[in-house]
């Protein structure tokens, strides 16, 4: 999926994927992660998620990362508070207290140039990208990880030969073929979607739709 392909569907505002509500299931799953109020929470391709405002205002730092300035910009005006613009390593970066936003290409981001998370919030952003992709994002995320760093990783699965990304299946397989050496997987969250999301079905889907939450605790 080239960066091309994100700017036109923000610019038509063909974001389906977007949710006008905090994730429903966010406040239960991150009742099981370890991160207290002070801690970095980084959110790749995080678009305009209302989940950013939801943890910055339980007194986390969010580090945002995605390629529109048209979703970035709706966070900001979304959010109470200040920003700052600058720019760095090719990036816009916005920043407020709570929240830090950077705009451009997650792949490129400067590892050093953020704070090591304590925990990278994954919703919709994995299967965001095409298996070709998908090494490079999750080199990407190790990088960014520190000892302590746990994942948080929502995806979907179904029948790929059905119907094309995005969102791709991404089963657990997968998830352990690029995290499995470093993580401990947990299922936190199983829930068939085949019903609500009829608009699979439009597009061909016939079998099932599988959410699922992992948990990624750093081996010790
Ligand atoms: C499916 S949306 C998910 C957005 C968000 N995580 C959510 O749940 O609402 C994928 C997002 O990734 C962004 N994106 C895709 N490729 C990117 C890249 N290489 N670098 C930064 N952002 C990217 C897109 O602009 C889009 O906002």
């Amino acid at each position: 999926m080239e960066i091309s392909y994100w700017q036109s569907r923000w610019q038509k505002n063909n974001i389906g994927w977007h949710m006008e509500e905090v994730y429903p299931l966010l406040p239960k799953l991150w009742s099981k992660m370890s991160a207290l109020a002070g801690a970095t929470v980084l959110v790749p391709l995080c678009g305009k998620t209302l989940d950013l405002k939801w943890l910055a205002n339980r007194g986390y730092q969010v580090v945002g990362i995605d390629v529109s300035a048209k979703a970035l910009h709706a966070v900001m005006d979304d959010v109470d508070e200040p920003f700052i613009e600058d720019s760095s390593h090719g990036f816009t970066i916005y920043r407020s207290d709570n929240i830090k936003l950077w705009e451009g290409d997650f792949l490129n981001l400067p590892v050093t140039a953020v704070p090591t998370p304590n925990v990278i919030y994954d919703k919709a952003s994995i299967v965001a990208l095409p298996p070709d992709m998908r090494k490079e994002y999750t080199n990407k995320i190790l990088q960014l990880c520190g000892n302590q760093t746990e994942i948080l990783l929502q995806t979907f699965c179904y029948n790929q030969n059905e119907m094309n990304g995005p969102p791709f299946s991404v089963d657990k397989q997968e998830i352990n073929r690029h995290y499995g050496q470093q993580f401990d997987i947990h299922l936190l969250h199983q829930q068939s979607k085949f019903e609500e999301l009829k608009k699979f079905q439009h597009r061909g889907l016939s079998s099932y739709l599988t959410e699922k939450v992992f948990r990624l605790k750093p081996k010790t």
